[in-house]
């Protein structure tokens, strides 16, 4: 008679293989338990090290983002458009009238005081040097007279628009004598219109170049680094001005004047 089996077929099937211990399990359990740690905290570094790296290439990208989105917004805002912000000049015309940007106030120093107090000044170099022609011309016996300096665009708004309106004037016409606002020489502090002390009818005159105090400075005038600005049949097409005179004479005011002007600007004024 055969040996019954009293235990289930499943559990002979199963148990014994479930209940061996495999000799890898074996020497596993045979290990120190700073083995285990060491090997979980083998597993995790990397990852751990991979976290903290994508984050701080993250806030680099950020960064980087936050500055390439700031700079134009800056570039753009900070300044007059337009205007190089080295020469304080713009290729930028109206009527002719080149844009210029207004001069800091504390760059500017006064030159004379008019009779009802205005002061008229000129860029700290300009002032210098008018000054010193101006006592070498009375020398000479020729007094050449200040009239006007640096403009606030604001003045030049004032000087433009209500002239403008005073005498019936189109603002093609009021160019012809006088730059829109932000297209003045004058903002510059480098640009100065100069009278005869002994023919003040001819102030702001064509009839200046009559006068012995032009015929002084289109002899003597280079010497002290001024030029006329406005010659007849001038390249940028503004009337004859033969009161309205620029310094040109340190790298700053000829870079203000003159850096990127295209050849036909300049050749005539040879
Ligand atoms: N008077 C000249 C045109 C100027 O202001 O630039
Ligand atoms: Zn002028």
């Amino acid at each position: 008679m055969p040996i019954p089996n009293d235990i289930p077929v499943a559990q002979r099937i199963n148990s014994p293989a479930r209940s061996a211990t495999h000799p890898f399990v074996r020497s596993l359990k045979a290990l120190p338990w700073w083995v285990y740690i060491l090997a979980i905290v083998a597993f995790f570094l990397p990852m751990v090290g991979m976290h903290f790296m994508s984050g701080r290439s993250d806030s680099r990208n950020a960064n980087s983002q936050k500055s390439t989105a700031i700079a134009p917004a800056n570039s753009s805002s900070d300044r007059d458009p337009g205007i190089d912000p080295t020469t304080g000049r713009s290729s930028e015309q109206i009527f002719g009238h080149l844009a210029y940007a207004e001069t800091p106030l504390s760059s500017l120093r006064v030159i004379s005081r008019a009779s009802d107090g205005y002061e008229i000044r000129l860029k700290e170099p300009a002032a210098k040097a008018f000054l010193q022609m101006a006592a070498v011309a009375r020398t000479n016996g020729i007094e050449l007279v200040p009239i006007s300096g640096f403009r606030t665009v604001d003045e030049q708004k004032k000087l433009f628009f209500d002239i403008s309106k005073q005498r019936n004037q189109t603002p093609a016409q009021r160019a012809m004598v006088s730059a829109p606002p932000g297209y003045s020489e004058h903002h510059t502090g480098y640009a100065i219109d100069i009278g005869d002390g002994s023919a003040p009818s001819s102030n702001l005159s064509p009839d200046f170049d009559k006068t012995e105090a032009f015929r002084w400075l289109e002899s003597n005038a280079a010497q002290f680094g001024f030029e006329l600005s406005f010659p007849k049949n001038n390249p940028q097409g503004v009337s004859y001005e033969p009161w309205h005179w620029r310094y040109v004479g340190d790298s700053e005011s000829l870079a203000t004047f003159y850096k990127n002007q295209p050849q036909s600007q300049t050749s005539s004024r040879r």
